[in-house]
């Protein structure tokens, strides 16, 4: 940890001791935020003449919000306590928020970056090699994945990037240079190679590594060798690094040094390359990942093929329970990941097996991971067995328009999560660029319930209002509604959404 790190922690820990403070927070890092003031990211980016929207949530719901300082352009909401507008010019921008509780008063300075060439300015799509082929990757998979991606129609829905994840690696690096070498008999055309037949075929190449001496299936590290590894990543024209943390300290302060060190290291090759965290939640990097130069990060640990996990596994349930209250901390260039999809995979998985009671899903919970996936803005990937014809149901569920429509929004907002009632149906809504609204309704319960979307209780709508309706999932127009809309009987695990507009 650096003197100015040290400094943040210091003033932080000073602030989170009591709400008596009115001097303003002088730094601009999400994690300098005392929790029981905010509870929503304060670092934010947004593309120039687009959308913005800045959602603000105190601590305790008692406290008065306000913003000042605002940049031309932006305006303040408070009858839903959000900043929205758009910024035509480039540039560094920013605004000071101001918590008022009791009669104790706190300014939160906010950074706004308005840039056209953001790392992630909507969530990526793609595929990952980890759920099905693990240990088998090779050149060969990495060419009839790309062909696949392209000739299924996947790619023109979206799907761009193409990551090889943990096991690409020969057993040692090159002696001499510490340089990052491919395992021979995978990569016998090298993979730099590799990376080129991907660009090739229009698409993006990914690849992964860890922040340790050993990645998590014990294949070397970055650790120690991050410059000389971004450099080669660079030359092979990688596009996107998943970076793991298995066998890393366990502290929070290391982690954002380790994750940190390779951000700048990605960032002085000067190539565009996305960089993917994956701690798996377990330090909340939603409130320092931007810190380190990522613009995604994983939430949850791995999703495994089924509904509900045991003995820790993440299935759709845990899923949920882990990214439904994370939206105030998702935005353009800063996703929060909910990790591959199992869609597609039909219990035919290699670690998507594990932890769970019987791998695999129905249609209908497939269904709901696509449609949640696309609801939270979490980067959508794919992770099924592309060396096999893509089964017609799967591809018309991954590949529709209209849901990958509201994933890609270019305000990226998460959907925020409304409330779960007795029944155990969950209620979220998604504002999206041009003022529609989508709004998702979610049966984690095991019986059929009948839902009722009342309008009064979405603050992006407004009752007495009349709003045209689509249904996304059945890609159908319906009529139009005021006040109130049935959403019909969900089926246990069933997930509906609609998209709103106004008339
Ligand atoms: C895990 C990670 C998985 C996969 C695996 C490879 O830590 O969460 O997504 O990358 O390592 O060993």
């Amino acid at each position: 940890m650096n003197f100015v790190e040290k400094c943040i922690l210091v003033g932080f820990a000073l602030a989170i001791n009591s709400w008596a403070t009115s001097a303003p927070l002088t730094s601009t890092t999400d994690d300098a935020v005392p929790e029981n003031v905010l509870n929503c990211a304060t670092v934010m980016f947004s593309q120039p003449s687009v959308k913005f929207m800045h959602k603000l949530r105190p601590s305790d719901p008692s406290a008065l919000l306000s913003v000042k300082d605002l940049p031309e352009g932006l305006r303040w909401n408070s009858r839903r306590n959000l900043v929205e507008g758009s910024i035509d010019k480039e540039g560094e921008y920013g605004y000071t928020i101001v918590v008022v509780h009791d009669s104790d008063t706190v300014e939160v300075p906010v950074s706004l970056t308005v840039s056209s060439a953001l790392q992630q300015p909507v969530p990526f799509m793609g595929w990952l090699s980890w759920n099905v082929v693990q240990s088998e990757i090779s050149s060969e998979v990495v060419r009839t994945v790309a062909d696949a991606m392209v000739e299924s129609g996947l790619a023109d829905a979206g799907y761009k990037y193409l990551v090889i994840d943990d096991l690409w690696h020969a057993p040692v690096r090159e002696l001499i240079t510490g340089k990052p070498l491919p395992d021979a008999a995978k990569f016998p055309e090298g993979m730099g190679a590799c990376a080129d037949y991907v660009h090739s075929r229009g698409l993006k190449f990914g690849i992964y590594s860890d922040a340790a001496e050993e990645t998590c299936a014990k294949a070397y590290g970055s650790y120690g060798f991050e410059n000389i590894d971004a450099d080669q990543y660079a030359d092979w024209g990688v596009d996107l690094l998943k970076y793991d943390y298995c066998g890393a300290p366990a502290e929070r302060d290391s982690a954002l040094v380790r994750y940190k060190a390779m951000g700048d290291a990605l960032k002085a090759t000067g190539r565009d390359i996305l960089f993917y965290m994956c701690e798996w939640g377990e330090r909340q990097p939603w409130k320092w990942g931007t810190r380190t130069g990522a613009t995604c990060w994983r939430a949850t640990g791995d999703t495994r093929d089924g509904w509900r996990g045991k003995d820790g596994g993440v299935g759709i349930v845990e899923s949920v329970a882990g990214m439904k209250d994370l939206w105030p901390y998702s935005g353009v260039n800063r996703f929060n990941d909910a990790d591959m999809m199992c869609v597609g995979i039909h219990g035919t998985g290699k670690s998507s097996n594990d932890l769970v009671e019987s791998p695999g899903m129905t249609m209908t919970e497939y269904a709901t991971q696509f449609a949640i996936w696309c609801m939270w803005s979490s980067p959508l990937t794919l992770s099924f067995d592309l060396r096999n014809p893509i089964n017609p149901d799967d591809l018309a569920l991954i590949t529709n328009p209209e849901l990958i429509a509201i994933n890609q929004d270019r305000m990226g907002q998460a959907a925020e999560f409304l409330f779960e009632n007795s029944d155990g149906v969950q209620l979220y809504a998604k504002d999206l660029e041009n003022g529609d609204v989508a709004v998702a309704v979610l049966n984690m319960s095991d019986q059929p319930h009948p839902f009722t979307i009342d309008i009064s209780e979405i603050p992006a709508l407004e009752s007495g209002k009349s709003y045209h309706v689509r249904d996304l999932m059945k890609r159908c127009t319906l009529p139009d509604v005021i006040n109130r809309m049935e959403a019909g009987e969900l089926a246990p695990h069933e997930t509906r959404v609609f998209r709103l507009s106004e008339r």
